[in-house]
């Protein structure tokens, strides 16, 4: 943020709102009040008792005060025409740093984690990357899960590595053993994915968090599997949390995107000082078409469990599975806290074949509507093969993943065709 936008965010918080309506009306569409922060904190707090769905269609979707468009315009222009020298409207000058359209998304997104301050950014591991180098210094250290997403990893251990960063993976299942390592020595920040990539595996979010704390840490919770609508981390105490808004969120595979959310204003300053200072943000059109594909995420999100149990009990009776890892499965080890923690299972299913790495790769490239594919979260179902593809970058690691293991994002097709897909799949083998 730059600082006249710094200031002007100030003055907007102790100037009275009649200013902004005077601004909108007078000055046009690129005004919109979306832009001032004062005003888009104060509508986010009046977000906060109303449904999921009704915020995830209504955060930030303010109706043109101009045109009465009701879907705010997408505002492209990369600078703005200031009232005068130093005098801006509505804190707006270049969009690196502010714009209108990327201002709507933050709002929305942080309506629906149940946050104050919403950051979005080019990506997931872009989001990540601003948290780690905005609130980490050398010799920090993250204790982290064992089986995070092998990008993380990656950022974590190739990227800030070297720049002294250490960290500890630990099995977050085991909530007694990370407790310990959270413990054992100084913790500068934890980092939770529940459930994991690929591994499905379940930490349980309010434990951890109150370790962390209590060890003086900043608590991440990667909520991409769930997504907001089926998990709340800051409602369960944790400081931050990211999102690769690539998946669910914008839930069609044709955006990429991350979002930082957070009710802290001292980490938001933080982060969002990373999101402008490096460069980092998301563009008005991918922020424009992520708020598009939000705004249907509660009834996407129904129909990618009802589909994904269907799945599950279908993977279940088939002799060539020697393991189905999905939370909703009363004998999954880490049932009981996903049950605490989300609304339903999600949308991700992984499962293992007796057949081995050959079987895995056989049955991945021949389904059809399963397309094979590295993403997930989008209304199409996908098939990826990650100890090849999606983790590769893991191999030879502690975080490597079995060769026999295939993981599934479960579309909202047809549940039935789905399951005559993986059945002609099988047949084949
Ligand atoms: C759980 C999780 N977190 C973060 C990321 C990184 O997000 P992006 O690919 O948008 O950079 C991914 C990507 O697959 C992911 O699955």
């Amino acid at each position: 943020m730059s600082e006249n936008k710094k200031d002007h965010n100030n003055e907007h918080k102790t100037t009275d709102h009649k200013h902004t309506e005077h601004n909108a009306t007078e000055q046009g569409t690129a005004e919109k009040g979306a832009a001032e922060q004062g005003v888009s904190e104060q509508r986010a707090k009046d977000m906060q008792g109303l449904g999921f769905s009704t915020r995830a269609v209504h955060a930030g979707q303010e109706f043109d005060p101009i045109t009465g468009a009701v879907i705010p315009p997408l505002h492209m222009s990369t600078t703005y025409h200031p009232h005068s020298v130093g005098n801006l409207r509505l804190g707006y000058d270049y969009s690196r740093g502010t714009n209108p359209t990327r201002d709507n998304w933050q709002e929305q997104i942080a309506a629906l984690e149940g946050g104050a301050y919403g950051i979005s950014f080019a990506s997931g591991l872009g989001a990540e990357d601003a948290i780690i180098r905005s609130l980490l210094s050398p010799r920090d250290r993250i204790v982290m899960g064992n089986d995070v997403y092998g990008g993380t990893h990656r950022l974590i251990d190739k990227i800030h590595g070297p720049n002294g960063i250490r960290h500890t993976p630990v099995d977050m299942t085991d909530t007694a053993a990370a407790v310990q390592a959270i413990r054992e020595d100084a913790t500068a920040m934890v980092w939770i994915e529940t459930p994991s990539n690929p591994l499905m595996k379940i930490a349980d979010i309010e434990a951890l968090t109150a370790a962390g704390h209590e060890a003086g840490a900043i608590v991440v919770v990667d909520n991409t599997f769930a997504s907001p609508y089926l998990q709340s981390p800051l409602a369960l105490g944790a400081d931050l949390v990211v999102h690769s808004t690539t998946k669910y969120l914008g839930g069609h595979s044709d955006v990429v995107g991350g979002a930082v959310v957070t009710n802290s204003e001292e980490l938001a300053d933080k982060v969002r000082f990373i999101q402008f200072a490096a460069g980092n943000q998301s563009s008005p059109f991918d922020a424009y078409m992520t708020t598009r594909g939000a705004k249907t995420l509660a009834v996407r999100m129904e129909r990618h469990c009802d589909n994904a149990e269907a799945v599950v009990k279908w993977l279940r009776g088939r002799k060539e599975v020697t393991k189905v890892l999905y939370p909703g499965l009363a004998d999954h080890p880490g049932h009981h806290v996903a049950a605490r923690q989300m609304k339903r299972f999600g949308g991700m299913v992984s499962f293992r074949l007796a057949g081995g790495a050959d079987a895995a790769r056989a049955v991945a490239e021949s389904t059809e509507l399963f397309r094979l594919a590295e993403s997930l979260g989008g209304i199409e179902s996908l098939m990826n093969y990650p100890a090849e593809m999606t983790h590769a970058s893991v191999k030879g690691t502690e975080l490597e993943v079995p060769d026999d293991l295939l993981r599934l994002s479960v579309g909202i097709e047809d549940a039935e065709d789905l399951i005559a897909d993986l059945e002609q799949a099988f047949a084949r083998l």
